[in-house]
This record gives C-alpha cells, sequence and structure tokens, in this order.
C-alpha cells in the first residue's frame, strides 16, 4: 500500500522498495515521508551506507534530527565526536547539533539508518532560513586518526546516543512500550518509542488529536491499520497517520511466535500518553 496521493487525508503504509532513492551528503538515501506526500514539516529517509561511506557531518539550523541504525553498525558523530553505534542505537541531535554517521573501511555489511526530521516548514517557510550546512571540517573529522569516545550520552540538550531498549517504560496498553526519545530526553518537537506486540497482541485503532505518527516495523511481521482497514507490514515498512487519521498496529497470531516490534515517531510528542503514563 504505497498510495501517497491522498496521504494527508488517509495515511499510507509506505513500502521502501517502491520508492525511488537518491544521493544526499554521500550516500544512497530513499525518501519515504516528504513535503509532497502531504506533511510539510515532516521527513523521514532511508540512508544506505556502503562499507566505507560516510553521511557527511552536518547541521540543520532548524530541524532536529533522530537516526535509528535499522541494520549494520558503524560510528555516529554527535556534537564533537565519533561514537560507535549498532542496530537498535538512536542517535537524536537536536538543532545546530552536529551530527553524521559512516560505515566502516572493511565492514561486510552496509550500515542502514532510519531517519526523521521535524522542522523544514522553518526552512523552506516564509523565515527564509539558511539550508541545512555540511560541518566545514568533516575532512579531518573523517579520518581514521579520530578519536572513538566511549558511548556516553552528552547532555539531553546537546543531544543523546541511546538504544531502543532502553527508556522509560509503560506497559499500560497491555504490552511493553518504551519512550525512548521525548521531552525528558531533551526532545520537544518529535519522540521516538518502541512498542513490543506478543503475539495476538494489538494497539487498536487510534488517532492522535494534535500528533502525527509515523510507525516503523522494525523486527518481525505484522499489521498495520490505516484509514480503512488493516494492510500487511513487513520488517522496514512505514505506516504513516497524519494528524487526526485513524491507524493501529497488530501481531495477526496464527501461530508466529516472533514479536512484532515497531518504532513509532510522534512529531509532536504526544503529551497525553505521557500524562496517562503518569510522568507528567
Ligand atoms: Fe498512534
Amino acid at each position: 500500500m504505497t498510495d501517497l496521493s491522498k496521504t494527508a487525508t488517509k495515511g499510507a503504509i509506505i513500502i521502501p522498495a517502491a520508492m525511488e532513492s537518491e544521493e544526499v551528503f554521500g550516500c544512497r538515501t530513499t525518501p519515504l515521508v516528504k513535503m509532497d506526500t502531504g506533511t510539510t514539516s515532516i521527513k523521514c529517509q532511508i540512508i544506505h551506507h556502503e562499507p566505507g561511506q560516510t553521511l557527511a557531518v552536518h547541521i540543520h539550523p532548524h530541524s532536529d534530527d533522530i537516526m535509528l541504525v535499522f541494520q549494520g553498525c558503524g560510528e555516529a558523530f554527535l556534537g564533537d565526536a565519533w561514537f560507535e553505534v549498532g542496530e537498535g542505537d538512536v542517535i537524536f541531535a537536536p538543532e545546530g547539533i552536529r551530527h553524521g554517521t559512516r560505515n566502516r573501511t572493511g565492514s561486510d555489511r552496509e550500515l542502514v539508518c532510519y531517519n526523521w526530521q521535524v522542522g523544514m516548514a522553518l526552512r523552506n517557510g516564509a523565515l527564509g532560513a539558511a539550508p541545512d550546512q555540511a560541518s566545514e571540517d568533516q575532512s579531518r573529522l573523517a579520518t581514521p586518526a579520530d578519536c572513538l569516545k566511549e558511548k556516553t550520552p552528552p547532555p539531553a540538550s546537546e543531544g543523546i546516543i541511546t538504544n531502543v531498549e532502553q527508556g522509560a517504560l509503560f506497559t499500560g496498553y497491555g504490552a511493553e512500550m518504551r519512550f525512548v526519545v521525548w521531552p525528558k530526553t531533551g526532545s520537544h518537537k518529535m519522540s521516538l518509542h518502541k512498542a513490543i506486540h506478543p503475539p495476538g497482541m494489538a494497539f487498536r485503532e487510534h488517532s492522535h488529536p494534535a500528533s502525527a505518527d509515523m510507525v516503523l516495523a522494525f523486527r518481525g511481521r505484522g499489521e498495520g491499520y490505516c484509514f480503512d482497514g488493516w494492510y500487511p507490514m513487513n520488517q522496514g515498512d512505514l505506516l504513516l497517520a497524519p494528524r487526526g487519521v485513524t491507524h493501529g498496529t497488530r501481531h495477526p497470531g496464527g501461530g508466529d511466535p516472533e514479536p512484532f516490534i515497531c518504532v513509532g515517531v510522534g512529531v509532536p510528542p504526544q503529551l497525553d500518553l505521557y500524562r496517562a503514563a503518569g510522568y507528567l
């Protein structure tokens, strides 16, 4: 289900193989959600790093940025240093904080990251702000002599490197959820949550009055409800539900013992959920 013609009112389940790729900052990039898919301030894309490739260190003057390591391992730049990252790691870079990612030379696997950005309306809007900028000292940062620091998160206001296994626990919907990136980690424009569906479990149809929701099938197989029915979701597919569009996710059961694990990005963060969870 990759019909993007009515995304703003009906949402969509976006299948990456149906989308065209382009090159951005040195890596093959597959746009999934952008302005012409019905959102004005949200972007989601897949960034593919072949062995030895670097997504240049850069800043977004008016956008926050989240990277999720979907496959492989490599290194992520945040603030002023490179950090080792692997599958499930999440890099949150607020506006103005330098960041980048790279796969190691000699690696035998592609490093694949899902990337969400919010705030492009400012960049492309009446304010006429400067475009995203590659860092001027990228060549120095990309040399093998770079110091690889331990994966210790910097203060939240300068961004954070964390993992989908970490974060504030919420079980109010009957299964484990983790608030991984959210206002308590310094993110005020968007949030990233993990949700586990054991066999047969559903996050039933719902809509968010103030937030858009982008739900990635991170591991396993399941189904996504989008506007008018349930559709299959395979690993890597993305359900886009703009504000007010009914959506849900579920494990279809049927003897599949593997959990269906989703990563959802909300724009803006869903404060009603945090209130229900007792964190606010
Ligand atoms: Fe939702």
